[in-house]
């Protein structure tokens, strides 16, 4: 193999090897520039996967509509294929490394015949980053491409970086799709049968193998599989941290400026609180990133936090001007749209974008559609794929190479009882078991039923790369890298509670702002919290309730403690670690049980 881009011995090796296992008709080095990305473009518009959107109304945007198959992440096609099926715990598929390596190269055996295999060279984290990981996509989807070039740094300025290094993360991606000569090609290729996609981890390696799907985190090889679940594996190795978490910035009237990363689960707004519009005057938010986090001590001690990634995914149906007025301006140009609807002028519209439907649309499949039709115009976990440059509140330091320094972390999901609003964890043990006992109602966001509580520690149940105890272990032994003075506070928040009638008792969004302004004031030693039996609760009037529309008697439900729902929580929860066996820490063992008792003496 030559390239005019790279002379990486290694590389040139890797990519050799894959051209003679998948057969490809051409091969295409990706060097990152604007020219390849609209050529491109132009190249899927022809194909028919990308209808161009109207130029005057969305300029450079593009709509994708997948194949009906393909909507999702398949958690339950997703493996760790770690030595020992100990490794990967719990929590993750398994299988053998030696029998999955060679049944997945079985199917990679011509699976791009009659296609171009490209080649993305990408960085996680900045170029001049000490923490960032270079990975290699092969793929033979152009949509992949085009996605990862918002989604990451790619292309010749990333060779550049590795020179000759051989510490290049292979990322082996096919739709699984060959073409015989003569076939005419559909405008979304991909394996339609769901036994047949695998989206593969070698931890030990590290690689990645993913077959059969082009959806966002099945198929753009950075985010879930390289800088969640094969980074967490290195992150443990190394000391540090890979989560699956927002980072802002929050400045207060007076101008001090705090930092926050916080976890929660896909689909539950995290994209909207990372560059939400504070309600609260003289409050401003800035966005840092809206999923990934990789965080390690740095400077002082304290934890220092990066996001690999330079784009967003984010969840289309629900985003609007109300619920996330600076997603909404981020995707006016140069943004990808999947799965939404196409409207007669050539924009898009998905439900609950805040603007009435359009009389008459296509809808996601395609299809043609009216409001009375009875189906949704767009699918549930339709995305867009924006720049994160694009953000008008994106943070000056976003890209700064050794991160920002976080002040606190928070956990939370879709919980419609129990949980209150706000809860501070007592020490850094307690918040790792308030993260570790984290829950949420599942969303569209993965393949299987929405709307069960499903515990999810740290909202990274499908995306640790090793067995969760050991994660929980790990989270445990990051206070012993630093002064305890130096960690993060630890918050649960739920946003998600809602009254007997089903109605949700918190408004959300901006007004969010208000806990993360009582959490600024713990930082500080402002204000006093109410200890209770499952951690620091907010006095009703340190919590800034001023031009808020939320009754007294719903403010009192939303910061108390529901004794009787945590009676059944704890049970929950109890059952929930059996699953870790002797892998569960002890130091949550301890806090479990303490909480039982702090809860049975009222
Ligand atoms: C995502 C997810 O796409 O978590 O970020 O599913
Ligand atoms: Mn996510």
């Amino acid at each position: 193999m030559i390239s005019s881009l790279t002379k990486n011995k290694k590389l040139l090796a890797y990519v050799d090897e894959a051209v003679k296992l998948c057969k490809p008709l051409h091969v295409h080095w990706c060097d990152g520039s604007e020219e390849e990305y609209k050529n491109l473009c132009e190249e899927l518009v022809k194909h028919g996967t990308f209808t161009k959107l109207n130029e005057k109304l969305r300029p450079g945007c593009y709509l994708a509509r997948s194949h009906a198959s393909d909507v999702a992440r398949v958690e339950d096609r997703t493996y760790i294929c770690s030595a020992k099926q100990d490794e990967a715990g719990p929590t993750n598929n398994w299988a053998d490394p030696v029998e999955m390596k060679a049944k997945i190269k079985g199917f990679f055996n011509g699976c791009m015949e009659g296609r171009t295999m490209y080649v993305i060279p990408f960085s996680m984290g900045p170029l001049d980053s000490p923490i960032a990981k270079i990975g290699i996509e092969i793929t033979d989807s152009a949509y992949v491409v085009v996605n990862m070039m918002i989604m990451t740094r790619t292309g010749k300025k990333v060779l550049d970086v590795l020179g000759d290094r051989s510490d290049f993360i292979p990322c082996m991606h096919s739709v699984g799709a060959p073409l015989k000569p003569g076939q005419k090609d559909v405008p979304w290729p991909c394996e339609p049968d769901p036994a047949k996609k695998y989206i593969v981890h070698f931890p030990e390696e590290p690689s990645i193998w993913s077959y059969g799907s082009g959806y966002g985190g099945n198929a753009l090889l950075g985010k879930k599989c390289l800088a969640l679940r094969i980074a967490s594996v290195v992150a443990k190795r190394e000391g540090w941290m890979a989560e699956h978490m927002l980072i802002l910035s929050l400045t207060s009237p007076k101008g001090k400026k705090y930092y926050v990363a916080a976890a929660f689960p896909s689909a539950c707004g995290k994209t909207n609180l990372a560059m939400m519009q504070p309600t609260l005057p003289g409050w401003s938010v800035k966005c840092l990133g809206d999923d990934i986090s990789w965080m390690r001590i740095g400077k002082g001690g304290k934890l220092y936090a990066i996001n690999p990634e330079t784009g967003f995914f984010g969840v289309a149906p629900g985003t609007s001007m109300k619920s996330n007025p600076n997603a909404m301006l981020s995707i006016t140009k140069n943004s990808i749209f999947t799965n939404v609807a196409l409207t007669p002028e050539g924009d898009i519209w998905w439900e609950d974008m805040g603007v009435p439907p359009p009389a008459k649309a296509i809808d996601w499949e395609g299809k043609e559609w009216t409001p009375d039709c009875g189906r949704k115009a767009a699918h549930a976990n339709a995305r867009f794929t924006a720049p994160a440059s694009q953000c008008p509140v994106i943070d000056p330091d976003w890209e700064k190479s050794e991160g920002v320094p976080i002040s606190a972390i928070l956990v939370g999901g879709r919980r419609p009882s129990t949980i209150p609003l706000v809860n501070e964890a007592f020490n850094w043990e307690h918040g790792v078991f308030m993260g570790s006992s984290a829950g949420s109602e599942t969303t569209a966001a993965a393949l299987g039923k929405a709307g069960v509580l499903r515990r999810d520690p740290f909202a990274m149940l499908p995306f640790c790369g090793y067995h969760m105890g050991d994660y929980l272990a790990h989270w445990l032994a990051m206070a012993g890298r630093t002064d305890r003075a130096n960690l993060p506070k630890i918050y649960f928040v739920n946003w998600f509670r809602k009254n007997a009638d089903g109605k949700f008792l918190w408004p959300g969004y901006g007004d969010n702002c208000r806990v993360l302004k009582w959490i600024c004031d713990r930082i500080e030693g402002n204000v006093k919290a109410v200890p209770t039996a499952i951690g620091n609760l907010p006095k009703l009037e340190d919590l800034d309730t001023e031009g808020l529309n939320v009754c007294c008697n719903d403010m009192k439900q939303l910061l108390s403690v529901d004794a009787e729902g945590w009676k059944n929580e704890l049970a929950d929860i109890s059952q929930y670690y059996e699953k870790f066996g002797d892998k569960l820490p002890k130091a949550l063992k301890d806090e479990l049980e303490d909480l039982k008792s702090r809860l049975a003496k009222g």
